[in-house]
């Protein structure tokens, strides 16, 4: 059995494993304190990593142990990769991501909704970016945006937008906690983008929070509200 279910011709990947499923529970409970939201975040960070890694190619090497020569494998394009930490709910998730990408460069840029109260039923928002700090050159990188809640995909498409205008990345893949068909249409329609989630929620609530969701991921994770 596949670690994951495939939607959108493989383009979304749903991890399905049970330790992923079990720590997405504690983060939806809303009795879950910060400091064990933060914890849960960082540690479902290392485990969608992981399942990312499974997808990157591997080359034969050959070592020597101390007792003979024997065949092992590298993973390939480790030091391509590139993390975009879309503030403020990303904090946690990065660290968890930086477990299994270690040599990562990362880029960060703050995103804000210019909310406007109700939001349905188009869920159409301005986005506010105030700081952005990229590698200049995107171009054949692996290029990773962790966001948890990937709700109308507007924060996202204006990510992309900054991504894209540095070059292509060789693979761009989009690291979330929760999605929405909606976000997920929006961007797979403008951009080759992959998706690495653990859920696709079916619900958006009329401000554009995502339905049954977490609540706001930043709020939750750094003890604000
Ligand atoms: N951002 C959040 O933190 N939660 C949502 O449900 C939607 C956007």
């Amino acid at each position: 059995m596949l670690p994951f279910r495939e939607e959108y011709g493989g383009r979304v990947k749903i991890i399905i494993h049970p330790l992923v499923q079990e720590i997405l529970t504690v983060l939806r409970n809303k009795d879950t304190p910060p400091e064990v939201f933060r914890t849960k975040l960082s540690e479902i960070g290392t485990y969608l990593g992981y399942e990312v890694l499974r997808t990157f190619d591997v080359e034969e090497v050959l070592i020597e142990t101390p007792l003979s020569k024997a065949k092992g494998v590298k993973i390939k394009d480790l030091d391509r990769v590139v993390i975009v930490n879309v503030l403020r709910a990303a904090i946690p998730l990065v660290e968890g991501l930086l477990k299994v990408f270690p040599k990562a460069r990362i880029g960060i840029v703050s995103a804000r909704r210019v909310e406007k109260g109700i939001a349905a039923p188009d869920y159409v928002f301005d986005i506010e970016m105030n700081y952005i700090k990229l590698p200049n050159d995107l171009n054949d990188t692996v290029t990773i945006v962790a966001d948890p809640m990937f709700a109308t995909g507007c924060t996202m498409l204006r990510v992309l937008e900054e991504v894209y205008k540095r070059g292509k990345p060789r693979r761009c893949i989009l690291i979330t906690v929760i999605s929405t068909r909606l976000a997920i249409e929006r961007v797979l329609s403008k951009y080759p983008v992959e998706v690495f989630t653990a859920a696709i929620d079916e619900k958006l609530d009329e401000r554009g929070y995502i339905v049954p969701g977490l609540g706001d991921a930043g709020d939750r994770a750094l003890g604000v509200s």
